[in-house]
C-alpha cells in the first residue's frame, strides 16, 4: 500500500521524503489555505521534492471551470494530479480531463456508487473519506471494503486512495482490505512510527551497552 501525506506544508513533506517513505501528496483548498505564498509555486516545489503524484484541487464548481483549472494545475509539473469534487460537474470534468491523458483524483467520495461512477469516467484515483463518515456515526472503513470489492470485480484502472484518515487503525484496516493508497496527516504518520516498547527497549539496549563498556575500563 502506497503512503501519501495529506498536507500542503513543504517542511513536513521534506522531512517525510528524507526518510524515504513517501509515495505522493494530497492537498485540498483547506490545506493550501493554511500555507503562505503562491499555491502554484508551492505545488511545484512539492512535486520536485516527492517526485510522485501530487493532487491539487480545483475550486471551480462548473465543469468548464474545473477543466480550465485542471489543465492549469496539470501544467505546473508532470507529477500533478487534478483533484475534482464528486459532483455531476466534477464527473463531467473528469471524463474530459482523463480523455486528455491527465490523471484525475475524484474526491469527497462517500458512497460506493460515487466511486463506481468516477471509475467509469476514467478517474486515476477515488478518495473515499473515512474519518468524516466516522464523525457522523457511520463506519468509514465499510466503504473502503465495498469499493475494493467492486473494483476487484472489474478492470478499472482506478486506485482506491483512503482519505480523511484519523489514526493508525484506519491505516491497518486499509492495508488489510487491499486499498491501493492511504493518505495521512503528518501526525498520523508520526503515530505509525511510535511504540513505547521500542523506545523503552532501545534505551535499555544502550544503557546495558554503556554499562558493559564502563566495566571494561
Ligand atoms: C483527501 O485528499 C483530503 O485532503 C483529506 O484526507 C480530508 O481529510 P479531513 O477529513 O481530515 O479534512
Amino acid at each position: 500500500m502506497k503512503l501519501f501525506v495529506d498536507t500542503g506544508n513543504v517542511k513536513e513533506i521534506e522531512a517525510l521524503a528524507a526518510i524515504g517513505i513517501l509515495d505522493g501528496v494530497t492537498t485540498n483548498p483547506s490545506l493550501m489555505a493554511k500555507e503562505s505564498g503562491d499555491y502554484r509555486q508551492i505545488l511545484k516545489q512539492i512535486c520536485q521534492i516527492v517526485k510522485g503524484p501530487v493532487s491539487g484541487e480545483v475550486v471551480a464548481t462548473d465543469a468548464a471551470g474545473m477543466i480550465r483549472e485542471g489543465r492549469d494545475l496539470a501544467s505546473i509539473d508532470e507529477h500533478m494530479v487534478v483533484k475534482v469534487p464528486f459532483t455531476r460537474e466534477g464527473v463531467k470534468a473528469c471524463k474530459t480531463l482523463a480523455g486528455e491523458g491527465l490523471r484525475v483524483n475524484v474526491t469527497l467520495i462517500f458512497s460506493a456508487t460515487q466511486a463506481w461512477l468516477a471509475a467509469k469516467v476514467g478517474a486515476s484515483y477515488v478518495s473515499p473519506f473515512v474519518g468524516r463518515l466516522d464523525d457522523i456515526g457511520a463506519t468509514g472503513m465499510n466503504l473502503i471494503r465495498e469499493i475494493v470489492d467492486i473494483f476487484d470485480n472489474y478492470e478499472f484502472g482506478t486506485e482506491v486512495l483512503v482519505a480523511s484518515v484519523r489514526h493508525p487503525i484506519h491505516v491497518i484496516e486499509a492495508a488489510r482490505m487491499g486499498a491501493d493508497i492511504v493518505t495521512c496527516p503528518p501526525a498520523v504518520i508520526e503515530q505509525c512510527f511510535k511504540h513505547p516498547l521500542t523506545d523503552i527497549g532501545l534505551e535499555k539496549f544502550l544503557k546495558d551497552w554503556e554499562k558493559a563498556q564502563a566495566a571494561k575500563v
